[in-house]
C-alpha cells in the first residue's frame, strides 16, 4: 500500500487518480477543484479529500498537477519533508525550480501523462527516472526514462499533436456520420481503425510510420489521394512549424541533440 497524495484535482489528476484506484492504495487528493474532488471521492472507495498541507503531510508520493503559475505560489508552502517523492506533470517548472519550490525534497521527478492514463496503456517520458513512478504505473502503462531534461521537453512538445491530430479525427468522423447517420459508430469505426494501425506498431517495435504509410501508398488510391491533397494543403508543414513555434517555450533550439 503506497500513500499518494495529488496537489490540484483537475483534468489530468483525475486520470492518473483513474488509473491507480482499486490497487490498494491510499489516494488523498486536494479540495480543488471542488466538483473534481467530490466526484473521485464519490467514485473510489480508496480516494479521500484533504486540505493541501494535508494531502501532503500524509502522502508519501506527492503529484504536481496545479498550472505553473499557482504551482509557484503554492507549493513553498506545503510542508515537504525529505523523505517525500515528488513527481511533477507540469509544464513550464523546470527541475531547478521544482527543487527550489518542494525543499528539503530530494527525490523529484517530472513525468508527462495523458488523459489515456486514466485506462492504462498510456506512455509515461520521465526525467529523471523515478523508482517510485514505475512502482505506480509500470505494471500498467510503459515508463520512458529520458536522458535529459531538454529531452523530455520535446516529449512535452510532441503531446501536443494530440489535440490536431483527434481533431482530424473528429472531422473525419463527422463527415462520415453525414453521410451513415450514425455519429457514435462513426467515431468507433475511426478509433477502431486507428487502434490497429498504432497497434501493429507497438506490439511490433520494427513496424515504423513509414512502413504502415507505404501498405497504404497503392497508386491512384484513396489514401494516395488524400495524402498528395493533404500535403499539397499544407498540412503537414504546419504540423512541424506548430511544433518548432513551441520550441522556444520549452527552451529547445535547433542545436539541441534529441536524445531520448
Ligand atoms: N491535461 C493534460 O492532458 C495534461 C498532460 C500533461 C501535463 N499536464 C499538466 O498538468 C497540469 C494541470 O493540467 P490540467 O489539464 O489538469 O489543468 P486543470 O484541469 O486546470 O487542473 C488544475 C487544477 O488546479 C486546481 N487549483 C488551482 N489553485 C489551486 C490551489 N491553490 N490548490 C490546489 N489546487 C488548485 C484547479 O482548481 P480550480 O478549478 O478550482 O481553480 C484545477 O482543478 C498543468 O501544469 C499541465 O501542464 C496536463
Amino acid at each position: 500500500m503506497e500513500r499518494i497524495g495529488f496537489i490540484g484535482t483537475g483534468e489530468i489528476a483525475a486520470a492518473m487518480v483513474a488509473g491507480l484506484t482499486g490497487r490498494g492504495h491510499q489516494i488523498l487528493v486536494s479540495e480543488r477543484n471542488g466538483a473534481m474532488a467530490a466526484a473521485l471521492a464519490a467514485q473510489f472507495s480508496d480516494v479521500t479529500i484533504a486540505p493541501n498541507d494535508q494531502v501532503v503531510a500524509d502522502s508519501d508520493t506527492v503529484f504536481l498537477c496545479l498550472l505553473a503559475d499557482v504551482a509557484r505560489k503554492v507549493v513553498p508552502d506545503l510542508p515537504f519533508r525529505d523523505d517525500h517523492r515528488v513527481i511533477s506533470v507540469m509544464v513550464d517548472v523546470p527541475l531547478a525550480d521544482l527543487r527550489m519550490l518542494c525543499a528539503p525534497v530530494n527525490e523529484i521527478a517530472i513525468t508527462i501523462p495523458l488523459p489515456s492514463i486514466a485506462v492504462g496503456g498510456s506512455a509515461l517520458p520521465v526525467y529523471p527516472d523515478s523508482m517510485a513512478l514505475r512502482s505506480l504505473f509500470a505494471d500498467t502503462d510503459m515508463i520512458i526514462p529520458c536522458q535529459s531534461e531538454v529531452a523530455l521537453n520535446a516529449h512535452f512538445a510532441a503531446t501536443a499533436l494530440a489535440s490536431p491530430i483527434l481533431d482530424q479525427m473528429r472531422e473525419g468522423a463527422r463527415w462520415l456520420a453525414a453521410l451513415t447517420g450514425d455519429q457514435t459508430a462513426s467515431e468507433q469505426y475511426l478509433a477502431t481503425v486507428f487502434a490497429g494501425f498504432l497497434r501493429s506498431m507497438t506490439e511490433n517495435p520494427e513496424t515504423s510510420f513509414t512502413d504502415l504509410l507505404d501498405s497504404l501508398a497503392t497508386e491512384g488510391g484513396l489514401n494516395a489521394a488524400m495524402r498528395a491533397h493533404m500535403r499539397e494543403a499544407g498540412v503537414v508543414d504546419a504540423l512541424a512549424d506548430g511544433l518548432d513555434a513551441l520550441k522556444p517555450r520549452l527552451g529547445l533550439t535547433d542545436q539541441t541533440p534529441m536524445l531520448r
